[in-house]
């Protein structure tokens, strides 16, 4: 951890052209809110300190954030006076701290973390370093005014001339000073401006004012993207998935139509790894090298060993551990539970609550019936048990090591190792019956008719 790093980052807006009920910092991109992909990003510098500024929606807000770490410390906005106002309110909660504060948008994912250790190490040169880019279309975005390698001052689009419209160079919004000048500066903004707001963008004017120096780092502009409407998101969205697309070819992942699979922020897959088409990670998924994730698969925090092969159309819930060669087929659903190396669960079945051991074969349309419509109930099934198709284990339960239940069996009682278990109806045969049966019905049909 960083002792002299603490990051602020600005929340409270509302963000009207979202057009949502919802806070615009908690739509997400990839299963993640968008404030989260920015705390990630500031997470690489490993921050001792991160206030979240919050106004609109922060009980929301809050929420996700200590959802996201809970040692994430929440300074409200009530009023959204402006951006140096928005930081003013991480004065109480950094009172003490004489480190360098980097602050954030917690609408602008995409910053990369080694721009944020760019501006860090350009601390040396400048006392407060500015994150800029070179604009293709540089619309209302703050203009940056430089003199040679200095930051001379911020103009904001309103306030500025027509030769400062002019300049390409603009201001992405993060900064980066030491905690006791950013304060002491903030303290002499003034509202007197074309938007009637405390402008954080007036620091670097004003220290130069008082004797100290301001710089630019620059950056691509993608990194800067802001998220301000609904396309916007979605667009997003897609570069993020595009961006996450050819890491994973690149780290030797193989995809046969990358395109059709799905990223979460944080998928992991591993070299060698093959995703076929229509694949789709939620949240909390790492795949090992070598396994093999089958079409139409759909997987949430979940884990896939080496050699592991998944669906096609399978779908992996939360709480999934994979093990080594382990198989789980189509139309089968795992959830809370342990597949052990080399077993299999090829067909159509559940498995819920369970620990399935090393080498069992679970037979198709098998159902752990673990929820009694109050609790759940665990299933235990050992090493090299055989689970014949259609049993119904009805937790909890224990199957012993090699037993085998026989196929149609409702289990509701332990099955000792190298037990056979058999749950069911003896069956009986009637000689002639269905003929005689299929007669009478016909009959019976001649007669309705006539
Ligand atoms: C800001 C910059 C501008 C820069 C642009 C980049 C200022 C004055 N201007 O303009 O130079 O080019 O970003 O996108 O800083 N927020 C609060 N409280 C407030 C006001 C804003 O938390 O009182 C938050 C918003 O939720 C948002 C961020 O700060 O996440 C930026 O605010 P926004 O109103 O979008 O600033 P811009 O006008 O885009
Ligand atoms: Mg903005």
């Amino acid at each position: 951890m960083s002792t002299d790093i603490a990051l602020i980052v600005l929340a409270a807006g509302k963000g009207s052209r979202m057009k949502s009920d919802l806070p615009k910092v908690l739509h997400q991109i990839a299963g993640a809110p968008l404030m989260v992909h920015a705390l990630r990003s500031g997470a690489a510098l490993e921050p001792a300190r991160q206030i979240l500024i919050a106004g609109h929606g922060a009980d929301q807000v809050e929420a996700a954030a200590k959802d996201y770490d809970p040692e994430l410390e929440i300074a409200l906005q009530s009023e959204q006076k402006g951006t140096g106002h928005a930081v003013a309110q991480a004065r109480e909660a950094l009172a003490g701290f004489e480190g360098d504060v980097i602050v954030l948008y917690g609408d602008t994912p995409f910053i990369r973390p080694e721009t944020l250790e760019a501006m860090v190490a350009a601390r040396t040169k400048h006392d407060v370093i500015v994150l800029g880019f070179e604009a293709a279309d540089p619309g209302k975005y703050g203009r940056l005014i430089t003199d040679g390698d200095a930051l001379e001052k911020i103009v904001e689009w309103k306030d500025a001339s027509a030769a400062e419209r002019a300049v390409t160079l603009c201001n992405s919004g993060v900064m980066c000073a030491s905690a006791t000048l950013l304060f002491e500066m903030i303290d002499q903004l003034s509202d007197d401006n074309a938007a009637g707001e405390y402008y954080l963008t007036d620091v670097p004017g004003l220290a130069r004012a008082a004797g100290r120096s301001a710089g630019v780092v620059v950056c691509d502009e993608a990194e800067t993207l802001g998220i301000n409407t609904p396309l916007e998101l979605m667009a997003a969205g897609q570069l993020f998935q595009d961006t996450m697309r050819a890491r994973a070819l690149s780290d030797g992942v193989k995809m046969q139509a990358p395109d059709t699979v799905i990223f979460a922020y944080d998928t992991v897959l591993g070299r060698g790894a093959e995703i076929e088409p229509y694949v789709v990670f939620a949240p909390g998924v790492s795949v090992e090298n070598d396994a093999h994730i089958r079409a139409f698969s759909h997987l949430e925090d979940a884990h896939v060993a080496r050699g592991a092969v998944i669906g096609p159309y399978a779908r992996l819930r939360p709480g999934t551990e994979i093990h080594e060669d382990a198989k789980v087929g189509n139309f089968v659903e795992i959830k809370k539970a342990n597949i052990a190396a080399g077993a299999k669960v090829n067909h159509l079945s559940y498995v819920g609550d369970a620990e399935v051991g090393e080498a069992a074969n679970i037979g198709a349309g098998t159902v752990t019936c673990n929820y009694d419509g109050v609790l759940k109930h665990r299933t235990v099934i050992e090493a090299g048990a055989f689970i014949g198709s259609g049993s119904m284990l009805v937790a909890p339960v224990r199957i012993g090591a090699d037993a085998l239940t026989a196929s149609g069996s409702v289990i509701t009682e332990d099955v000792p190792a190298e037990a056979l278990a058999l749950g069911r109806a003896r069956q009986v045969n009637k000689p002639g019956l269905a003929a005689r049966l299929k007669a009478h019905l016909l009959a019976l049909k001649a007669k309705q008719k006539g």
